[in-house]
């Protein structure tokens, strides 16, 4: 390939990447794998380095590093201060008597803008390129996030037309309602808690150590605010027309108000409105327009004066709980849920709420026949916020936890420091059915035809009751089941035998086992290779894989450790799953088996860079020294494994002994 070739090639995989990004953060609706993405992903990492093309904005640049064990702290050169907040109209009247009165005249404007409930980020360009993305933190010092941001499409790399030397933007990272409910519902199949509302959701997304995971989350960004090294004051209307021109994503939904009637305008618009925007809004900012006037009102310790936020109250509707009854999650979780006399509360009908746990039900007091306040959490999930009148006579008993599930009758117990309770049969048919219809999910063996409905009839006939049982029915057993025809029963067995062949992550994903996601699966699988060497593998050498912490490693042991699943794996070898992994781009086998660890920086490499030429060869690397660890790659400024593996006895190898072992070098 020459260089003309080459930069057809990269132009045509930035497209498909941007696309694909697209499709499966925005649109939810993926169109290639996550393993044809990161294909692709790699070549176009290649041909960058090698034909010298990569540029700011490639999305190269988007998904970058590996995990890193902590935050460094960014101290804020100008303060993120916090907004005062006021609920009512004239409280607004009295702000805006404030501002007349200190600045002795009325030529001042405002700007009204939406209040996004997210999470706070300041974003700093230097010479156009992002180079600093950081939490708000105690609005002094905040932590150092600029990995995680990078991940974040509506943020640019690099900003465009005619922008300053140096340019610092605030704005509001967000989750929209739908991919939170969408995240939830993942997590949930995982055997992960629910986030509680969106900001949560956000914040925790953009804390976490592997941006690799950030750039999984479908967090959103809005700037409202811009400082630059230029001293002429200007004004907010002009800041939201600066940062578009710049490439950064305004919410368009700002206005110029020349007096506060019409602000208050503004607010009784979106009181209603709001519930129609694809994502949270707690209110409306309203800030002094022009830079000369914040400038002579200045600030307090905590909020300028220029501002306020006018705080929508949360909608609330007051209902009769029914019944309190118990769920039995996939994993044998136990959720507590409040039926109640059906209500409409923010353009929605609600009929039930969880109670989350027992503790939660006791500290709120909640019982059956009692009216409670219900609001929605972050406007979006129901929730019980308090017990009305809780001193009335004749209450029902407090709520007691029954000591049994409520699907199969096991005695419940409680797992460690867990707050919630488990049913661990595992005949409990609620979680049967779960566990089968997980096991035959899209992301995991993906058999078409087997949903929700099927399985119910499947379990209830008595036809299966594990998933390998799958593998044995017959089209005779399925025709007499409802809406099953000749052709769709035959339909549904050449899918379950089809799935014969999904590969080892899919199949490992498939098992169900707790904390083990999609992601978590695929490094497993890429770290063992085969299903014999995961399900002998101990918590040491799970840990050994990047991703993989304390506690899936105890997770994926204490599962493989209970006979009935290691017989279930055996089951379905035996009906033909082949757990094969998918084919690799490998150029060699010399590092064939063999684990490296790295310490340092390498002279011409990145460890991202590394590890992909260490799986290239059929290598491993992993990330703490131990007795199985092999070589020892040290770079300039090695850290403590270097004495580690020095104390083991560990060939230590440097950069140039690296790439003769992979024969890049004579
Ligand atoms: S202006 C000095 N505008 O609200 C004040 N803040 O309570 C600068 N927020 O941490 C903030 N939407 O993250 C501003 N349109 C908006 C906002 C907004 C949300 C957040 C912001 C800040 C918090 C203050």
């Amino acid at each position: 390939m020459d260089k003309k070739q080459a930069k057809k090639r990269v132009e045509v995989l930035r497209d498909l990447l941007e696309k694909a990004n697209k499709a499966y953060y925005q649109d939810a609706h993926p169109f290639i794998s996550d393993k044809e993405f990161d294909d692709y992903l790699a070549e176009l990492e290649q041909l960058e380095n090698q034909y010298n093309l990569a540029t700011p904005d490639s999305p190269t640049q988007r998904v970058g590093g590996e995990p890193s064990s902590d935050f460094e702290t960014v101290t804020h050169p100008v303060r993120l201060l916090s907004l005062d907040n006021t609920y009512n109209e004239d409280e607004l009247n009295d702000f805006d008597r404030r501002v007349r009165e200190l600045l002795g005249h009325k030529n001042y404007s405002y700007m009204a803008e939406l209040k996004f409930d997210g999470a706070a980020i300041r974003l700093r360009y230097e010479d156009g390129d992002l180079v600093l993305g950081a939490t708000r933190g105690d609005g002094e010092r905040g932590d150092d996030i600029t990995r995680n941001v990078k991940t974040i499409k509506d943020i640019p790399l690099h900003l465009k037309n005619g922008y300053p030397d140096v340019a610092e933007i605030r704005g509001e990272a967000y989750i929209e309602r739908d991919a939170f409910l969408r995240l939830n519902e993942h997590r949930q199949q995982q055997g992960l808690n629910a986030f509680a509302n969106p900001r949560n959701s956000t914040a925790g997304s953009l804390k976490m150590q592997d941006p690799r995971e950030v750039a999984r989350r479908p967090i959103r960004f809005f700037s409202f605010d811009l400082m630059t090294d230029n001293e002429t004051p200007i004004t907010q209307y002009k800041k939201m027309e600066l940062l578009q021109e710049y490439g950064l994503r305004v919410c368009k939904h700002y206005k110029k108000c020349e007096d506060i009637a019409e602000v208050h305008n503004q607010i009784d618009q979106w009181k209603e409105l709001r519930h129609n925007l694809p994502y949270e809004t707690d209110g409306v900012v309203i800030k002094v327009n022009e830079d000369k006037y914040r400038d002579q009102l200045g600030s307090t310790s905590k909020a300028p004066r220029w501002a306020i936020a006018y705080k929508f109250e949360a909608e609330q509707a007051t209902t009769a709980v029914k019944n309190i009854r118990l769920q039995v999650g996939r994993l044998g979780k136990i959720t507590p849920v409040a039926d109640f006399q059906a209500v409409e509360l923010a353009g929605t009908t609600v009929k039930h709420a969880s109670l989350h746990n027992e503790d939660e039900i006791h500290r709120k007091d909640i019982r059956i026949g009692d009216r409670v306040v219900i609001e929605k959490a972050g406007e979006i999930i129901p929730q019980v916020v308090s017990v009305v009148n809780p001193d009335r006579e004749n209450r029902e008993p407090p709520f007691k936890m029954p000591g049994h599930c409520p699907a199969c009758g096991e005695e419940l117990t409680k797992l460690g420091e867990d707050i919630d309770w488990r049913c661990i049969n595992p005949e409990c048919p609620p979680q049967i059915r779960q566990r089968i219809e997980h096991f035959a999910s899209r992301d995991a063996l993906d058999i078409e035809g087997l949903g929700e409905a099927v399985v119910d009839q499947l379990v209830s006939e008595g036809l299966i009751s594990t998933y390998a049982d799958l593998y044995e029915l017959e089209k005779e057993e399925l025709l007499p089941l409802e809406r099953m025809a000749e052709k769709s029963a035959q339909n549904l067995l050449d899918a379950i035998e089809s799935s014969k062949e999904q590969p080892l992550d899919r199949v490992i994903y498939a098992l169900g086992i707790r904390f083990v996601g999609k992601t978590v699966a695929r490094d497993l699988a890429n770290g063992f290779q085969t299903m014999d060497a995961l399900m002998d593998a101990d918590e040491e050498t799970l840990g050994e894989i990047d991703s993989i912490g304390p506690k899936i490693a105890e997770s994926v042991v204490t599962f493989f450790e209970q006979e009935h699943n290691r017989q279930m794996v055996k089951t379905l070898r035996e009906h033909g799953l082949t757990f094969r992994m998918e084919e690799q781009k490998q150029s060699s086998q010399k590092l064939k088996g063999k684990k490296l660890v790295l310490t340092g920086s390498l002279p011409s490499f990145t460890r991202k860079e590394a590890t992909e030429l260490i799986e290239k060869h059929g290598g491993k690397r992993t990330s703490s020294v131990s007795g199985n660890t092999d070589y020892l790659l040290k770079g300039d400024s090695p850290g403590s494994k270097y004495d580690k593996a020095r104390e083991l006895g560990i060939e230590i190898i440097e950069e140039d002994d690296f790439l003769k072992l992979i024969d890049k070098k004579q």
